[in-house]
């Protein structure tokens, strides 16, 4: 089995999304699509998130400084006129919808920031799914966009995913959490993890790797002397509701089974 590798040189569309990617996807739950951005944007949304990191200051995934998996900005596309273009990008979007076959809501949009070596050791990042950590119900399509904002060769931290496992069956999934504390290692909940294989994709800058809500995926530390700049939008069934969970301090007015149908999540 083999990611579609072909570079063009002209951006990706989703008119010009082959279905050998389309296919791909469906059968391993993630997909890597060639320069879908041009140099010139990535560029405008590399300095962005530059800019957004500054003057937020990230958050930390990991226990604490000395452990960071990755530095991150939630809600960037809301802090950020050109972060906004990119959540709303009209060909990431055209992917997005094309890959899930079913209509989207954005739900979040994140800097992702694995600083580079010289002045943080980041972590791994932890093996999960997206699924267990998001508040909501009626996944089925949602989806992960993660979009190279610089190159990301394998030393930088890219990504793993496990192919198929979008498809496991629900025992063998932690299908929702109320609290991190109770997240559960995947090893757990699906034995056979161990022995499955898992591909690494490296990324060049304005690639994007779409994955399915419930696809396993990790990713490496960096080890390397640049920052690992990244951004992660997430995209949800049209008809997702909120279910109370982590990280949904944003929704917690909502009432659980509320549709998120606003302009805070807006169609696609
Ligand atoms: C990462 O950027 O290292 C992880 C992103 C993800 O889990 O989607
Ligand atoms: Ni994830």
């Amino acid at each position: 089995m083999t990611a579609p590798t072909d570079s063009p040189t002209d951006p990706t569309t989703a008119g010009a999304l082959t279905d050998e990617a389309h296919r791909y996807y469906q059968e391993n739950g993630f997909v890597r699509i060639p320069q879908v951005l041009s140099a010139d944007e990535v560029e405008r949304f590399r300095a962005a998130s530059e800019e957004l990191v500054a003057q937020h200051g990230p958050e930390i995934w990991g226990a604490d400084e000395s452990s960071v998996q990755v530095h991150f900005v939630a809600q960037a596309w809301l802090k950020h006129e050109a972060l906004r273009d990119l959540a709303l990008h009209p060909a990431i979007t055209a992917i997005a919808k094309r890959l899930a076959g079913g209509p989207l809501r954005l739900y979040s949009t994140d800097v992702l920031l694995k600083p580079a070596q010289k002045e943080l050791a980041t972590l791994p990042t932890l093996v999960h799914d997206d699924e267990t950590g998001l508040p909501l119900d009626g996944l089925e399509r949602t989806l992960t966009a993660w979009i190279a904002l610089v190159d990301v060769p394998v030393e930088r931290g890219s990504l793993s995913y496990v192919p198929g496992s979008h498809l496991r069956d629900a025992a063998h999934r932690q299908t929702h959490m109320t609290s991190f504390a109770e997240h559960r290692a995947i090893s757990d909940i699906w034995p056979d993890y161990d022995w499955q294989p898992r591909i690494t994709v490296p990324l060049k800058a304005g690639d994007v790797a779409f994955h399915h809500c419930r696809t396993v995926h990790m990713a490496g530390p960096n080890l390397t002397d640049s920052p690992r700049m990244g951004h992660g939008i997430v995209y949800m069934d049209a008809e997702s509701t909120y279910r109370p969970g982590t990280e949904d301090a944003h929704i917690a007015h909502m009432t659980p089974g509320e549709p998120l149908n606003n302009e805070k999540f807006p169609l696609i």
